[in-house]
């Protein structure tokens, strides 16, 4: 556990007084009624068109959802009739489905982590529901699961059920919700972002909307937020360093995939469903704010990834937003060790630690922010990382490492 000077965490956490105003805020916006503790998962598929329950969705396997005749059947599917449904037929594309190891959720400032999961559905809101007349494109439905290595993941409820609604012709550009683990709306996020600086358990809420824009392309609320890409190759880099437990354990980490071997055909085909979310998210991003970190860093994935499924190097996955310096191959340990320790927040908060040269305009002070004086460790979520306390040698290793950058 870290220090107990501070109280605050690095990532705002928004309140329940904020999340309160927004969900009526935008009820009133899109004429869905967000009431914490009533609204359910399953009226705001009603609201999307689909007429389904959350719980039939989150248990389905993704290779029946993304398929619009199984998914539309009776007998395995959701049971949607195939016509007539809110406009029109079922077709390729209106649903995808992918479910995927998310080292992000998990509490790292403990021995033996948990792995986290997820499980992400994306629906188009079908042509003439209450959604799409409010000018709603598509609905993003996250849902978390934890299980211990060896264990079969994605077989108890979701832990917490996260929503985005993307509606790009609106000064929102998209609006948040979150569900807990009986599909009630609730206000907040529980996580372990902050997990050095909390006792006990080490999580704490991140209430909607503010706890969500702090990652997605909004910290402060100054802009629209944005959709984040899914970083396939974070996920394998970790089962070097934190998780090879799960390495040795075998569990295909694209899980739809049935195998980690990315050669297998049922790979190929859940890594296109990636793909695909992937060219979704740049779209979205570069409506909103097309020359950001975050746009270039899906920009990065869909072209090296373009003709590959494979796990790619570090190295490879560099860019730069202004034109300057990209990371190089013997820089490979010191970006090894940015993105095992500060990646989580650092692909989506503030900066991208693949962008070498803001790493170098930053050196300073994340030189402080890592060791920090006696009066700065006092500033609550100034030290960092905030979801860990590092081993010496490894704080030794990285800070030799910014020293040295030119
Ligand atoms: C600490 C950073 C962080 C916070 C806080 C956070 N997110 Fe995310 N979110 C991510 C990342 C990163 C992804 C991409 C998936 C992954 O890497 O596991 C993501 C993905 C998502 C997705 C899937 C679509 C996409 O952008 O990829 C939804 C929906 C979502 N988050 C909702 C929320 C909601 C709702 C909240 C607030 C209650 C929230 N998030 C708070 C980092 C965060
Ligand atoms: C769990 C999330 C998380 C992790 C992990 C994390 N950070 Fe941060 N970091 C934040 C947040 C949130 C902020 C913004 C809040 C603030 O300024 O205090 C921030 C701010 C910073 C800043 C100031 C950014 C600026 O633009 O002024 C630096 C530098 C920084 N972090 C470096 C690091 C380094 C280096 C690591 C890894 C050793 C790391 N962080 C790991 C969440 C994280």
């Amino acid at each position: 556990m870290g220090s107990a000077l501070r109280a605050d965490p690095a990532i705002t956490p928004g309140s329940e007084l904020f999340a309160r105003q927004y969900y009526a805020r935008i009820s009133k916006d899109i004429g869905f009624d967000a009431t914490p503790g009533t609204t359910t998962l399953d009226s705001l598929l009603g609201f999307a068109g689909y007429p389904i329950s959350g719980a039939k969705l989150e248990a389905l396997d993704s290779t029946i959802l993304i398929n619009p005749t199984r998914a539309a059947s009776q007998d395995d599917g959701l049971g949607l009739a195939l016509r007539g449904l809110s406009g029109a037929t079922l077709r390729d594309g209106d649903i995808l489905a992918t479910r995927f190891f998310a080292p992000k959720i998990v509490n790292i400032d403990t021995a033996t982590p948990i792995p986290g999961w997820r499980k992400l559905v994306r629906l188009r809101a079908r042509p003439t529901s209450r959604a799409a007349q409010a000018g709603i494109e598509s609905v993003v439905i996250l849902f978390n699961f934890f299980a211990h290595v060896g264990e079969q993941p994605f077989t108890q409820q979701s832990a917490n059920t996260q929503v985005m609604m993307l509606a790009p012709s609106r000064k929102d550009r998209l609006y948040w919700l979150d569900f807990d683990t009986a599909g009630k709306l609730t206000f907040a996020l529980n996580a372990s972002f902050d997990a050095a600086d909390l006792p006990g358990g080490g999580t704490r809420n991140y209430y909607v909307p503010d706890g969500c824009n702090a990652c997605h392309g909004s910290p402060g609320n100054f802009a629209p937020p944005m959709v984040n890409y899914l970083d396939t190759d974070h996920w394998f880099d970790r089962l070097d360093s934190d998780f090879v437990a799960l390495k040795a354990a075998g569990t295909p980490l694209i899980f739809d995939a049935n195998t980690n071997d990315s050669s297998q055909a049922s790979f190929g085909a859940a890594f296109d469903v990636i793909r695909r979310f992937n060219e979704e998210a740049l779209l979205q991003n570069a409506t909103v704010r097309p020359r950001s970190f975050e746009a270039e860093a899906a920009r990065t994935w869909l072209r090296i990834h373009a003709q590959s499924d494979d796990h790619l190097p570090l190295i490879a996955r560099g860019f730069t937003v202004n034109g300057g310096s990209t990371w190089q191959p013997s820089e490979a340990d010191g970006l090894a060790r940015l993105n095992r320790y500060c990646f989580r927040c650092h692909g989506s908060v503030r900066f991208s630690i693949f962008d070498r040269a803001t790493v170098v305009e930053k050196a300073g002070n994340i030189r402080q922010r890592i060791n920090p004086g006696r009066q700065q460790v006092k500033v609550p979520g100034f030290k960092m990382p905030p979801d860990r306390v590092l081993e010496q040698s490894e704080l030794q290793a990285l800070d030799a490492f910014i020293k040295a950058l030119k």
